[in-house]
Parts: C-alpha cells; structure tokens; sequence
C-alpha cells in the first residue's frame, strides 16, 4: 500500500489528508526512520526531515499560504488550518545576512497575521496584531535576518483569536544559521531533529479547541496528550550516536518538564537566542509555551533499547488553588510522554561538542539606564492584567529609547504560571526569587516563565527600529484574554 502521506480532494477547497492505517503492513524504507503509531512492531513511517509534510522553506523568496484543512492525524480527526497544504507548518530555514520575502496569503476565513517569534524585525514586519489582514488578502513581509543562529518559531498572532490559530496548525519552526554555529559541525541531516511538542485534547476523536471562560482564567486550555510534529504516541528510531534534538514548545498553555525516562542528563547547547557559551547537564529542563531548546543526546550511552523525551512530573508548576477544571490530566505538572526512541543496533557518526561553543556579546548589567516594574495580576472583572491593564491597541505602555538598556523587572502576584514574552529583543534572565536563575536560562532569552509569587528581572537591550511592539504572557489564552500590552521603541 502507500506508504507516504496523500492529500486527497474532497470538495471545493476542503482537503484531506490521509495517513496509512496503524497497523498496516507496509514495507519501510529506511531512510524514513521515524516511526509514529502506537505499535511496537509494524508502524507508520514518519520522519520529519524526509516526510512531505513538513517541507523545509529555504529560498530567500518565498509564499506562505494558510487555509482551511481538515488533516487526519492518526486517531484524531482536526478541522485545522495547513500552511502551503501541510500541517505542522513547514520548517522555514535561512541564514544570517539573508534578505527575506515572504508572501503570506491569507485564505482561512478569518483575520490573520503572521508573527515571527524571536526575530528582530522592523515594526511593520512584526506581526503586530493591528496589522493583521482578512481573509483574501496578503501581507507582504520583506526583511534581513541580523541576529544569530538560533531556534525561532513562527505563529499567528491575531488578536482574540492567536490560541484558536496556533492550535489549529499556524505555528512552525524558523531555524537560522551562522558562521560560529557551522564550526562547531553539530550532527546534521538524519541526525538533527526539529520537535514541535504540542498538547492536544484526546477525549473524543476530534481534536477542538473550545476552552471555557475558568480554563481560560487559569491554567489555559490543556490537553491530555502531546503530539510531536502533529502526531501522538510519536516513535523514531535511532543509531547509536549522537543526535541534536531542537525543541519547541508550542503549546498554548502546557509547561513541560522536559527529562529522559531514564533520567540521564540532558546536554543543553542553546536556547530561545542561539547557542550557549558552554554547554550545561541537566537533568530536567522546565519549557513553557514559546520557550526553545537545543539539546544533545548520545544513544550509545543509553542501556537500554529504548529511551523516552518526557514531561514529568512538577509540582512546582502545578496550580495550587486547583486549576484544574477536569479533572487531574487537565492540570499543569502531570507526567506525559512526548515521544519514544527505538535504538538500533547501528553506530553512526562519532561527534563530541567542543568546551565553548559560543561567544555571546551583551551589554553588561551596569550598563542599563533604568529598571520597569511589571506586575502581572488577576482583576476580579475582567482576568489577567498587566500592570493593573490590559491589550487596547491605542495605548502604549512603555516607550523605550532605542539603543537603551534596561532591567524589566516581572512580579507575578497571581497563582498561576505566565511565560512573558518581548516581541523585538533577545534578552538575558539576571535574577529570580525563590529558584534563582536556572541553567536553562544562561543565554539569551525571548520568553521566560514568571511562576505564582515570584519576581524575575531581565536585562533587556533594545535595538529594534523605533515603531510599535509587544510584550505579552505566551500562555495564549492568557494573551487573547487580553494580557498583552503594547509598548515602542522610540
Ligand atoms: Cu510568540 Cu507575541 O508572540
Ligand atoms: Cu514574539
Ligand atoms: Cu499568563
């Protein structure tokens, strides 16, 4: 039978996109070395580097076109919305210096805005939600990637309905490449792997997206299961070596705590903003909505067969009034599995990371001009706030001089979790109550996690064009229910 993925035409402009059946029969060829389904023995074939649906865009020039699709993933049917016919969204890859245009086309029926995640962009290429255009209409996006190599991530961001779209599929990975990160020759082609992890809700065998008022005042909309690009109960077999494992937590609300089942260390290269200095061990690293991470792993030294990427258990973000409407999977810090790999009896390339990895170059602390007090609260009328406020496209919050240094310092006085997120910068974490700055957290950052009771400062230096940008929480029923505030560079 057919092995790959087909798209088939129903009616009009519905498409839909079938998988082989899970138990099927079919021969595999062994370059598609992801496998997906729930059985052991005999399973789809599923590699994200080689399978059609996730396409890697590597042009300079390029379309994005978003639409309605109804995809069959798996078990699980999802009325979503396909970027260039595919759900996840294809991979965009591209390199420092590179000019970029992009014709994103807007065909789903619905406002819609494309924001790139991390980027530093000129305000008018940012995504804002006020630029987002109807249904029909296209947005022409034409920049230069300035910054360095690094994990990004690419979504809509229209306002009130960011969550609906992410979920539905307009989220993807958007890799950039440098000199300093070629040197370092990271595994690359079968043995680089770019992971969307995504919560799902698995109740019935449609996935929707119908978050209720209280879900949306506390934990967000949580799922009980997580798809890894698009599919759940996720396999991928693997030799004997070492692979570079690139992360991104696309859920709209669910914090990961990301381990190996086996509890082994994880070897940390990069966050949000690129390569670290030096690289970390770690045992669990704690990855909230829009968060990325670069990690090594080596599956030789694995004594077993098999090795599970989990989300263990947390307590520390597990909400303390009982967020939790529905019982315990649909609560933050419960144990899920992402994906399991199968090792196979097969050596592959050797490869050790050399002690630095990365020079990064940031104004030092004592550079910052000035320190802004962020609060991050529940109003007892209208939900979560910020500073006492919440999104009105009119106001701007803040106005920052460009070139500036500041500390932005986050309070969260409220019992549930907020990953604040700075559209136009990369900044570092300089302090955190309670915990104190995590490993995980050494580099530079676009988004952090400000947990119930504590205060974070970041140390942020602003040099974007001067125009409109955002700051909001990334828990993306947080940010559609309004907590999200503007603030210019100027
Ligand atoms: Cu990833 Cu304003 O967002
Ligand atoms: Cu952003
Ligand atoms: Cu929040």
């Amino acid at each position: 039978m057919e092995r790959r993925w087909f798209i088939q035409k129903i009616s009009g402009s519905t498409l839909l996109l079938s998988l082989p059946p899970l138990l099927s029969n079919c021969s595999k060829d062994p370059t598609d070395p992801i496998d997906s389904s729930g059985s052991t023995d005999e399973s789809t074939p599923y590699n994200l580097l080689t399978d059609r649906r996730i396409n890697t865009l590597n042009q300079s020039e390029f379309e994005l076109l978003t639409d309605t699709q109804e995809f069959q993933l798996h078990d699980y049917k999802l009325n979503g919305y396909s970027i260039n016919g595919v759900y996840p969204s294809p991979t965009i890859k591209t390199s420092k210096g590179q000019q970029l245009k992009i014709d994103f086309k807007n065909r789903i029926g619905n406002r819609c805005i494309i924001h790139w995640h991390g980027l530093i962009v000129p305000p008018l290429m940012d995504g804002h939600p006020s630029l987002a255009v109807s249904s029909g209409e296209d947005y022409n996006y034409v920049f230069e990637i300035n910054q360095r190599a690094g994990t990004y991530f690419y979504h809509s961001h229209t306002h009130g309905l960011t969550a609906n779209q992410v979920y539905k599929g307009i989220a993807g990975f958007f890799i950039i490449e440098d000199q300093e990160e070629a040197a370092l020759n990271l595994p690359k082609g079968n043995y680089e792997l770019t992971l969307l992890l995504q919560d799902k809700r698995t109740t019935s065998n449609e996935l929707i997206y119908t978050p209720t008022q209280m879900e949306a005042r506390m934990d967000g909309y949580l799922g009980n299961q997580i798809f890894v690009n698009g599919v759940p109960n996720a396999k991928h077999k693997v030799e004997k070596t070492v692979y570079r494992l690139r992360l991104l937590n696309g859920s709209t609300a669910r914090i990961l705590n990301v381990s190996w089942s086996n509890q082994m260390d994880m070897t940390l290269i990069g966050t949000d903003g690129g390569l670290l200095e030096t690289a970390q061990h770690l045992t669990h690293i704690l990855l909230a909505p829009a968060e990325r991470v670069d990690i090594l792993v080596n599956f030789s030294k694995v004594n077993d067969s098999i090795v599970k990427l989990i989300s263990a258990e947390s307590d520390l973000i597990k909400t303390s009034s009982g967020g939790g409407m529905m019982g315990s999977n649909f609560t933050q810090g419960t144990p899920m599995d992402m994906i399991l790999f199968e090792i196979q009896d097969k050596e592959g390339p050797n490869y050790s990371h050399p002690p630095q990895l990365s020079v990064i170059n940031y104004p030092s602390l004592e550079s910052a001009e000035r320190i802004r007090t962020i609060t991050l609260e529940m109003l007892m009328q209208t939900g979560h706030a910020i500073n006492g406020r919440q999104y009105n496209p009119q106001q701007i919050e803040f106005e920052v001089p460009q070139g500036a240094v500041e500390i932005w310092k986050f309070t969260n006085t409220t019992v549930v979790a907020h990953p604040m997120h700075l559209h136009g910068v990369q900044f570092r974490v300089i302090s955190r109550s309670n915990r104190g700055v995590q490993k995980w957290e050494e580099g530079l950052k676009d988004t952090v996690l400000v947990l119930p009771g504590e205060t974070v400062e970041i140390l942020v230096h602003f040099t974007a064009q001067p125009g409109l940008y955002l700051f909001h929480c990334h828990n993306l029923e947080h940010e559609d229910a309004g907590m999200m505030l503007n603030y210019a560079i100027v």
